[in-house]
């Protein structure tokens, strides 16, 4: 399991393995499947950790804070209306005293995952890694990739046909727009729009394919 390649530290591996059974416990509890076909939280999880990364580089965020805050930051996501935010802070606590991983950090990591949840917000986040965790975790639920984690997500919660869940990318959009207007940080505000914009023109490529928009009528 994981694509954790080449960990530098302990803690990274530990760590990124545990966030791993959170994901099939979440599963296992949602769906009742042992382990999905397409992982939606994993596939999220590691994105998160990747763009949290690129966007610690370019911020100048702590990137040990970053990655810890994000492989545990849905550690107890279950459903849809839960406060796994400030359960994930606490259990990164305990989990992250237990490892390698530099002590002083650790309320770093836990004030970030605390403060990641919401699909949109008036006020921007601080401290910068609590900003790019939020930014870092938004940025995923968007553009081209957000498509297959939604589509894996659809698929495991066995909701359907494909159309309706285009139906369903399609009126996401509302929030998408609102999420895109509170990036904490420029580059992700950036991707966010730009994102956006693929996803826009992916869908309607989609439904005039399955609409059969795309065949020219002869005359
Ligand atoms: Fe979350
Ligand atoms: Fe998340």
């Amino acid at each position: 399991m994981g694509n954790h390649k080449n960990p530098s530290h302990p803690w990274q591996q530990h760590i990124s393995q545990l966030a791993y059974q959170a994901t099939l416990r979440e599963a296992k509890k949602r769906w009742d499947l042992d382990k999905p076909a397409v992982n939606y939280r994993w596939e999220h999880v590691q994105t998160v950790v990747k763009l949290g990364l690129e966007l610690a580089g370019i911020t100048g965020a702590d990137p040990e804070i970053v990655e810890a805050a994000a492989w545990l930051h849905d550690y107890h996501k279950r459903g849809k209306d839960d406060d796994h935010a400030q359960k994930g802070a606490r259990t990164a606590r305990e989990l992250l005293s237990q490892t390698d991983f530099p002590l002083k950090k650790i309320s770093g990591v836990c004030n970030a995952i605390a403060s990641h949840v919401g699909l949109y917000k008036d006020a921007l986040i601080e401290p910068l890694e609590a900003a790019v965790l939020w930014d870092a975790d938004k940025l995923s639920k968007l553009g081209i990739t957000s498509l297959f984690h939604f589509v894996g997500f659809w698929a495991a919660a066995d909701r359907g046909s494909l159309k309706e869940c285009l139906s369903e990318l399609q009126a996401a959009l509302e929030w998408q727009e609102k999420t895109v207007l509170s990036f904490n940080t420029e580059p992700a505000r950036r991707a966010g729009h730009k994102r956006l914009k693929d996803q826009k023109e992916f869908l309607n490529l989609l439904q005039g394919e399955l609409e059969g928009k795309d065949l020219e009528a002869r005359s």
